[in-house]
């Protein structure tokens, strides 16, 4: 659709009741954030907002609720990080559509913050419901998306919503997601590297087609090798295969043969015969034993996917190399976020996992863009309309 997007820089949000469509979507254990990236990256939209005296109303989804109250995926320990970082009291509201979320909101004063609690709570959520966007509605004057990791997601609160409010853009957050990503899959530069990672083939197939036509160089790692090993005739003795997507495996190689792209796969992996195994055993990929399972990337091919990575002049990386969250099998995935924080093109890592490997290890700020997206910068880079930017261009 084409269509001009708003920045909030330019929505006349003064005094006015601003819904803020925010991914809160975090990890959280015994009632804390472990992970506040999100919530930080959505920082200077809220503050902007706050500083021009918006009545500001917070909204997310958490977790996978199923449409109902569940006090595990309640966005409370999001409203207690919030009220630390910003310095002021945010209201927490019972529910989203509620009268006393409504008297909530009808109160701000400007410059004042109100959280809705879980838009997914409500089953009219992920159904894209068109009667609940209209009670959502009810809440806002102008409306702003500052969601990049849910905009592909054709949800009521990021799709239908926006729809119904004449005053409704992006906030800074989405800028930058959608700047970078556009960089990248505009980028004529070469160069080009990809690695993609994590467990399943079936879980990038759209973005792995879409990259073989535009890339020099796809890097395979993490289980989702495995298949592509598999496809190959190789035995892969007890590692996570998906055996119908051997074909698919194939097909995509072939493909990448016939445009001159080197679709790279592991040549060693670290094995060990259980999930919990305390080490793992470095063997070459022809010689997986029958009773072991790959769960990580070998030394030699980190060396390689090194040596591909630093000359990039346009870097994408989604998805872990090996069982990352477990110490004994980390470093691979380590060792392609180092090989990425030293590369001095264009560089650009999305994913949960990937993203966490890039903070634990301290190298966030060696990337050019750091994504909030998962799902959502796969979908961006394959070219696909993404419902919560659709929705907003007027
Ligand atoms: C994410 O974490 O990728 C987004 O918040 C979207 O969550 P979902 O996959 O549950 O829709």
């Amino acid at each position: 659709m084409a269509g001009t997007l708003r920045g909030i820089a330019d929505l006349a949000i003064e005094g006015r009741r601003t819904f803020l469509r925010v991914d809160f979507n975090v990890p959280v254990a015994s009632g804390k954030v472990t992970d506040p990236s999100r919530v930080l990256a959505s920082l200077p939209t809220i503050r902007h907002a706050m500083e021009r005296g918006a009545k500001l109303v917070l909204a997310s989804h958490a977790g996978r609720p199923k449409g109902k109250p569940s006090p595990q995926f309640s966005l409370e320990p999001v409203g207690q990080l919030l009220a630390e970082l910003l310095h002021c009291e945010v209201l927490l509201t019972d529910d989203c559509i509620s009268d006393a979320a409504g008297k909530i909101v009808t109160d701000l004063r400007d410059g004042q913050v109100a959280l809705l609690e879980n838009l997914r709570f409500n089953p009219g959520e992920e159904k894209n419901d068109v009667a609940f966007a209209r009670e959502l509605a009810k809440l806002c004057d102008v409306y702003v998306n500052d969601a990049f990791g849910a905009a592909h997601r054709a949800h009521a609160s990021v799709s239908a919503l926006p729809q119904l409010i004449r005053e409704r853009g992006v906030g800074f957050l989405m800028e930058r997601e959608i700047a970078a990503l556009e960089r990248l899959r505009s980028s004529t530069v070469h160069p080009f590297v990809a690695v993609l990672g994590g467990a399943k083939v079936s879980d990038k197939i759209g973005v792995l087609e879409a990259l073989i036509d535009r890339v020099d160089a796809l890097l395979i790692g993490g289980a989702m090798a495995n298949t592509f090993l598999a496809a190959q005739g190789l035995s892969m003795g007890k590692s996570l295969v998906e055996q119908d997507k051997l074909p698919l495996a194939r097909s995509l190689m072939q493909r990448a043969a016939g445009r001159g792209v080197k679709l790279l796969l592991p040549t060693d992996l670290l094995v060990a015969d259980s999930l919990d195994a305390s080490a793992g055993r470095v063997v070459t990929t022809n010689l997986v034993p029958d009773a072991m399972m790959a769960l990580d990337i070998g030394p030699r091919t980190v060396e390689t996917f090194r040596h591909e990575i630093l000359p990039a002049k346009a870097l994408f990386w989604n998805g872990p190399l090996g069982l990352f969250e477990r110490a004994p099998f980390a470093e691979g995935t380590f060792g392609v976020a180092r090989a990425g924080a030293d590369c001095a093109g264009f560089t650009v890592v999305g994913g949960g996992d990937s993203v966490a490997a890039v903070n634990q290890a301290g190298l966030a700020s060696r990337y050019d863009h750091v994504s909030t997206g998962g799902g959502a910068s796969l979908e961006f880079l394959e070219g696909r309309p993404m419902p919560g930017i659709e929705a907003v261009k007027s």
